[in-house]
């Protein structure tokens, strides 16, 4: 049992078009102390995943239609506004790719960072200040005493990332999600991003949900991975099952267009023909049939289950059952 279990969950938009469904009852398990991480292209669900976790999707035009989410043995879907103002408080905190809408422009980041500690530990406005140094400075900024009284917009973007960080992690929550914290960044102030996460998971114990389109960032960074599409976990499993043997021919063409370091900056190798369906003309069999190069012609008319490849790796796909 991991500390937070999603299970069945299923989101659905109201369009111009009708209703569809961004979500379409996904499970997955986090587990103590893991970066678990999610990833799929633009459209996929992680996002909506994401905002569900924390009840921050806006409602309507959104709707949680049906599933759970444990976390503590208690449904957060079920939760009343007190427990979620707890949960969001100090047990379940979230980072976004453009710390900007995070930050508060006309304050100092360190009386952002403060602030947390004023509210939720009662310390004066000294110590709390004190508390925000120390953690601008766990959290790899330089000068903390200095940059305490900056502003969002004298920092560079890793250093808002950064300070995002601290805000998220003052009150060592048991989860971090992180959706796409590093798809703003270039690629050696996101390496450092992440190396910092993954030292602070360490440090604070936090367990990490890390959202990304780009396989290459979990790579490195997450012990397990849950692969979307159109909505639904197309695979899972440990990330040497996800990357030795890749299984689901959408996780194979994902992992043929990480982008490569090369001399300045990144490089496409192979983007996957086509686009993520829309909500309102979601395929029908298997979401990814009109884009799989190894579509057989059931693919068009049968959903595939999720087939176990072994005790830890699982793939949605009918060349598999
Ligand atoms: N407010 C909204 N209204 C209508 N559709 C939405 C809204 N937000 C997200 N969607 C749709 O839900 C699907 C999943 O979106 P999202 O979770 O943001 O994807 P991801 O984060 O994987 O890029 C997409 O098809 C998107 O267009
Ligand atoms: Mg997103």
């Amino acid at each position: 049992m991991g500390i937070l279990s999603v299970k069945d969950l299923v989101i659905t938009f109201e369009t111009p078009e009708g209703l569809g469904r961004a979500v379409d009852g996904i499970s997955f398990e986090l587990e103590v102390n893991e970066t678990l991480g999610i990833v799929g292209e633009s459209g996929c669900g992680k996002t909506v995943t994401a905002l569900s976790i924390l009840r921050l999707l806006s409602e309507p035009p959104g709707k949680i239609e049906s599933g759970e989410i444990i976390f503590e043995g208690n449904d957060i879907l079920s939760m009343n506004n007190k427990d979620l103002r707890k949960l969001r408080g100090n047990k379940i905190a979230m980072i976004f790719q453009e710390p900007m809408t995070a930050l508060n422009p006309v304050f100092t980041i360190g009386s952002q960072v403060g602030e947390v500690f004023q509210i939720h530990e009662n310390l004066s406005k000294k110590e709390a200040r004190e508390k925000a140094i120390e953690m601008l400075k766990q959290v790899g900024i330089p000068d903390p005493e200095v940059r305490v009284d900056s502003y969002p917009h004298q920092l560079s973007g890793g250093m808002r990332q950064r300070a995002m960080i601290a805000m998220a992690l003052s009150l060592s929550p048991s989860i971090l999600i992180a959706d796409e914290p590093t798809t703003a960044l270039d690629v050696t102030v996101q390496a450092q991003i992440l190396e910092l996460m993954d030292r602070l998971k360490e440090s604070f114990d936090t367990a990490i949900i890390l959202i990304t389109h780009d396989l290459g960032v979990v790579a490195e960074n997450a012990q397990r991975v849950v692969v979307m599409y159109a909505g639904k976990v197309v695979e899972d499993g440990k990330v040497e099952d996800i990357f030795n043997n890749p299984s689901h021919p959408y996780t194979q063409c994902l992992i043929a267009s990480i982008p490569t370091v090369s001399g300045n900056g990144k490089e496409k190798l192979q983007e996957i023909p086509g686009i993520v369906p829309p909500l309102h003309d979601r395929p029908s069999g298997c979401a990814f049939h009109p884009r799989c190069p190894k579509v057989i012609d059931e693919c068009k008319t049968t959903e595939p289950a999720l087939y176990k490849i072994s005790e830890t790796h699982h793939s949605a796909c009918l060349l598999l059952r």
